[in-house]
């Protein structure tokens, strides 16, 4: 193989940093590029920042990027700073594995009023991404209704619920923990729209729920009552044996009168959510099950007073300037990683991550992930057309000739040892800074 290929991976997040690492292993130098200042993705823009063990992996990305043969190209967009076109000139491959940042809408009456809003939202908010940081999220409801029953509807759900002083020890902003301070919700209720057997979220992330010490996991037992096809489930899938064994323990218990409560309720889907100028509440129609997994809808309806109203229905990938979309999926059409164009494999253009398989997987599926494309590319290289032509310009240059300030891996460095200065004024661990002039600012006065 011939050495010192050089691959751009576009987007910093765990599927493009585990691509860096394993083209490393091949000989390859590689680009790391991603629109925002920051690396890691939904690893630091996404994952709760209470889970901390989780957290932590944030150290073994850093090793990957602080590793001779790669560097970091940070607010690099792909389709506004640079082109599909461009960076070809620039590389022998190219790696798409930006996520999928955007969100899916319930198409109900009353969704776009003020108070409702979609679980990206708020996730990106409670984490500081800076698209949204500076904008304030009210949390001025008694009751909250969060839609959905995935392990991000179970972030939600616990973030909405855990009193601010519990986050103290996270890297939350200040802000975000001040409105949490504030917070008068009382009662948040999950709702599913399918049974607790059909339910994606796992039992770990389940089980902290009843851990928070502060609310009251209430289940109705009629809601765990399980058609044929549930049962069978419970059978051969330990995953729901245990969900459901953590349901049933719950509906039996007393409640012990906490200053919260989380109501889990199975078998409801929202078809309006009413308020005359912003959401006054919304209205739950009963499903049946149809005796193959999913429901037959337009049972009775209930009306549910609430003044916030959370859809957690999945993320979807948003389409890049001159990469091909499935609009259906919502993913880079791809054959083992190889991206299609028209059908046909597209020379040295790959994808990994959420891109590539939809917004689905814990961070370790990516690594997987990420063996695979690499595995596709190692092979094409191996028989190749596009053997490194060697005179390529350098993206460094290019960018600097049109007087644009990437930020590069010792600007994160200065990034990282600012939010460390943060926390340590505030009295807490590192604190994250969430405005992009501040950050911009913070990388111009260490590196001038
Ligand atoms: C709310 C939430 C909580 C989660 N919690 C956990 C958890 O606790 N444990 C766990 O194992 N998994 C968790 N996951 C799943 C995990 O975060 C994903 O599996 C993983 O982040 C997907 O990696 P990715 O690199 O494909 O995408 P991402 O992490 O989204 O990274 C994509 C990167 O591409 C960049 N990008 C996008 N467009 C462009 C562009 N045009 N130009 C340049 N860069 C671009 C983005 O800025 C981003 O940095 C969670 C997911 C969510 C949504
Ligand atoms: N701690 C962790 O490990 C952790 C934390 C967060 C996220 N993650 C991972 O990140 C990935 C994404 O998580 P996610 O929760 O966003 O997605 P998810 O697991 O796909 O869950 C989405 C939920 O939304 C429901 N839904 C979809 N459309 C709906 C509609 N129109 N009306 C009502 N409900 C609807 C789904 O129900 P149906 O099943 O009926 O479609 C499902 O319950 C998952 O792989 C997850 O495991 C992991």
């Amino acid at each position: 193989m011939p050495e010192m290929a050089r691959t751009a991976v576009v987007g910093a997040g765990p599927a493009g940093i585990y691509t860096a690492e394993a083209l490393l292993k091949l000989g390859h130098r590689v680009d790391v590029l991603d629109r925002l200042s920051c690396p890691y993705g939904l690893l630091r823009y996404g994952v709760a920042p209470d889970h901390l063990k989780m957290k932590a992996l944030e150290k073994t990305l850093r090793r990957i990027l602080d590793r001779d043969g790669v560097r970091f190209f940070g607010e690099v967009t792909l389709g506004e700073t640079i082109t599909v076109d461009e960076l070809r000139g620039h590389y022998d491959a190219i790696v798409y594995a930006t996520g999928a940042a955007d969100d899916r809408s319930l198409s109900i009456p009353g969704e776009d009023l003020p108070g409702s809003l979609s679980a990206t939202r708020f996730v990106s908010w409670y984490s500081g991404h800076p698209d949204i940081a500076s904008r304030d999220v009210a949390l001025d409801a008694h009751t909250a209704v969060v839609v959905g029953a995935g392990n991000v509807a179970l972030d939600v759900t616990r973030l909405l619920t855990k009193s601010a002083e519990q986050f103290h020890g996270t890297d939350m902003p200040d802000r975000v923990l001040d409105t949490l301070r504030a917070s008068p919700i009382t009662d948040v209720h999950l709702i599913a729209r399918r049974g607790p057997a059909q339910a994606k979220f796992t039992t770990k992330e389940l089980r902290e729920l009843g851990e928070l010490g502060n609310a009251d996991v209430l289940v109705d037992p009629a809601d765990l009552e399980l058609d044929e096809h549930s049962e069978q489930l419970a059978e051969q899938d330990g995953g729901v044996r245990r969900n459901l064994d953590v349901l049933h323990e719950w509906a039996q218990r007393s409640p012990l009168d906490r200053e919260r409560r989380i109501h889990l309720r199975f078998w409801r889907s929202p078809v309006r959510i009413t308020g005359a100028d912003r959401v006054e509440g919304v209205e739950l129609g009963r499903n049946t099950p149809d005796g193959a997994g999913g429901i037959r809808a337009g049972g009775e309806t209930e009306m549910l007073a609430a003044g916030l109203v959370l859809r957690s229905i999945g993320y979807r990938g948003r389409p890049l300037p001159g990469v091909p979309f499935d609009e259906r999926t919502g993913t880079i059409p791809h054959c083992e990683g190889r991206v299609l164009r028209a059908g046909r494999v597209a020379p040295a253009e790959y994808t990994v991550g959420w891109a590539k398989r939809g917004p689905s997987g814990v961070i370790g599926t990516n690594k997987a992930d990420a063996r695979e494309t690499v595995a596709a590319l190692a092979e094409d290289w191996e028989h190749q057309t596009g053997r490194n032509r060697g005179d390529r310009p350098d993206l460094a240059d290019t960018l600097a000739g049109r007087g644009h300030a990437a930020i590069t891996w010792q600007g994160w460095l200065a990034i990282e040892a600012a939010e460390r200065e943060l926390g340590r004024r505030l009295g807490r661990g590192a604190v994250k800074i969430t405005d992009p002039d501040q950050l911009r600012a913070v990388v111009r006065m260490v590196l001038r």
